[in-house]
């Protein structure tokens, strides 16, 4: 094939080496570009050089299975013996990949031991900066919730969220994002001891319930993870429709009956 290069002239032919040695591309490597999504997975000169386990050269090298995210997230949370433990086990835990955007991981706020444990969905904005679950807008609309049948993360409810790290421009979780965080969850709350899981949105109803449709299940108590579960419409979409605020009174009511052993 003939090259462009030998139509030009001397002068512009060395302007443009000139130009390219500038920009940092000094040294020659190839004729035509290389596609590399087209070559194998694994380097070939591996299997050549690496001793086999009989410690002979040249017999290729199995690569190492992945280990499944959720069977590692099940191991990882079933060691752990104490809400400190299972904090750096999930710190620890390399396999999603929303850890990789985050600035922060966000484990919970609150009173372990409390009777009512809130589960939300993921850290928004606020939350990766402070490392604390709901303390944007949507947490203080929720402080203002709770604070009006008498609760606060101060004395009497523990917080967490299906994901401790946001999901960037605060998409919604994946399938897999949920299913691989589900077992530190299940931990969390089997390490809080809480009495009753109030589920705010659809993401921890499907988390915890393993289906969607808050605008049907709010308000009425069902079962999860061994729990009375309240399901209710999250904060953030309370805020966005601020008409359902009527709603979320009616399930707070149901909450503080609850409390009160009045249901
Ligand atoms: N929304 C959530 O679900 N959790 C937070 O922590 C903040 C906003």
């Amino acid at each position: 094939m003939e090259s462009a290069l030998e139509h030009l002239d001397h002068y512009t032919a060395r302007a443009l080496l000139d130009w390219q040695v500038e920009l940092g591309a000094t040294d020659a490597i190839g004729d035509v570009p290389v596609d590399r999504y087209g070559l194998p997975d694994e380097a070939p000169w591996l299997a050549k050089s690496l001793p086999s386990a009989s410690g002979q050269p040249g017999a290729a090298v199995a690569p190492t299975p992945k280990a499944d995210p959720v069977e590692a997230a099940r191991a990882a949370a079933k060691s752990a013996a104490s809400l400190d433990t299972l904090r750096a086990a999930m710190e620890a835990y390399e396999h999603c990949d929303l850890k990789k955007g985050a600035r922060k991981f966000v484990f919970s706020d609150g009173q372990p031991g409390s009777r009512v444990m809130i589960v939300g969905e993921a850290p928004g904005r606020e939350e990766d900066r402070e490392g604390r679950p709901f303390v944007g807008r949507a947490g203080q609309l929720l402080d203002r919730m709770l604070a009006a049948i008498g609760l606060s993360r101060a004395e009497n409810v523990y917080i967490t969220n299906v994901l401790p790290w946001r999901p960037p421009q605060n998409r919604d979780p994946k399938p897999d994002e949920i299913a691989m965080m589900k077992p530190f969850l299940e931990r969390h709350v089997a390490l809080a001891k809480p009495e009753m899981l109030v589920i705010m949105g659809n993401i921890s109803c499907d988390a915890v319930l393993g289906r969607r449709g808050i605008t049907r299940l709010r308000g009425t108590w069902t079962q999860g993870l061994n729990l009375p579960v309240l399901p209710m419409f999250h904060p953030a979409y309370l805020l966005r429709n601020p008409h359902l605020k009527r709603e979320a009174w009616a399930d707070l009511l149901e909450l503080k009956a609850k409390l009160d052993g009045l249901t």
